[in-house]
């Protein structure tokens, strides 16, 4: 039997395994589909204070090599109607659950978390500052360190709960904006959110998407994320949660040696609800083939 289990921030995963954000509802919408034990923990689709209509349709289309586009524009019921409605559902067993926060500005953020404060089950939050498909906010604020930190800061101020800030893979330079977000009191770093990208119809001469761009994910990501993640944990003493292009537990074991200590399950999971599943499998096999015990040991053992 491999130790699957994981540490964070004072907090204990049965595994690593974490839900990408907006591609798995609000949490509950499997349950009677899929066995929720191979999750360490749960994070909602990203919520903000009033409720979001999200892009123009089409939102979302496949690319080649298994890529996806998805231009969705943070489309949610708002926090009160988050909390009347599904609130009461949480928490899932022994999964943590933790709520993606989104907001046009810092003031937005802080309403989130304090209204989200008061539901009892929550063991943390996701702040969601690089999301590609919207006007205000998104990128524009999480490309922007004294944005990233201002953010943080303001939300640490009116929570001890853990807090992951997700991070855009546009920068070069990750060290700049990780550090921000570390001064500023975060328990950890999710590597990364989606590339913007675009796919044509020639036929049509038209956009596949409404919205024209969109965020590109699934395996074609992998190497970029890859990088950021190890990036980041050079950059920074904090658990990194890694999140683009996963689908086996060899891409698992991978994101582990760079550093990361939480795996998102995104894209995947549209093709293949079971995957969660199957990737513990998948990972504890490959330990047990090499004699690893505990899968906390291949964190960040990348030999460079
Ligand atoms: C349809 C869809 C909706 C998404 N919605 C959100 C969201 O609301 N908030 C967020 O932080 N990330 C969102 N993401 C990004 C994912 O959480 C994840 O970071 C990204 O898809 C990369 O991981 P993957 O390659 O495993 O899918 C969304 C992704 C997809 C495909």
């Amino acid at each position: 039997m491999i130790d699957t289990s994981i540490q964070m921030g004072g907090l204990a995963f049965r595994t690593p395994l974490l839900t990408g954000s907006g591609t798995f509802g609000y949490g509950d919408e499997y349950r009677t589909l899929i066995d929720y034990s191979a999750f360490g923990g749960i994070i909602t689709k990203s919520i903000s204070r009033l409720p979001r209509p999200g892009n123009q349709p089409p939102r979302i289309c496949e690319t080649q090599l298994g890529g996806l586009l998805n231009s969705i524009g943070l489309a949610n019921p708002g926090v009160e109607v988050f909390i009347a409605d599904k609130a009461q559902i949480l928490p899932f067993d022994a999964t943590q659950v933790f709520i993606s926060v989104v907001g046009d500005a810092v003031e937005e953020f802080v309403s989130v978390v304090e209204k989200l404060e008061f539901v009892p089950a929550v063991s943390g939050y996701e702040l969601n500052l690089s999301c590609p498909n919207v006007q205000k906010g998104g990128l524009s604020l999480g490309g922007d360190k004294d944005a990233v930190a201002e953010i943080t800061r303001a939300c640490r101020n009116v929570t001890k709960r853990f807090i992951s800030v997700k991070l855009t893979p546009h920068h070069a330079l990750v060290a700049p904006l990780a550090e921000a977000a570390a001064a500023a009191g975060v328990d950890a770093l999710t590597m990364t959110n989606t590339l913007v990208g675009m796919v044509i119809d020639a036929e049509t001469r038209r956009p596949k998407l409404g919205n024209v761009t969109g965020g590109y994910s699934g395996p074609p990501l992998k190497p970029v994320s890859l990088a950021k993640v190890w990036q980041a944990a050079k950059a920074v003493s904090l658990p990194i949660w890694a999140s683009g292009g996963i689908t086996c537990g060899l891409d698992c074991i991978e994101f582990l040696l760079a550093g990361a200590s939480g795996l998102q399950l995104g894209s995947v999971l549209f093709a293949d609800p079971y995957a969660p599943t199957r990737i513990l499998r998948e990972m504890s096999e490959w330990c047990e083939k090499r004699g690893v015990k505990k899968l906390s040991d291949l964190i960040g053992q990348l030999k460079t």
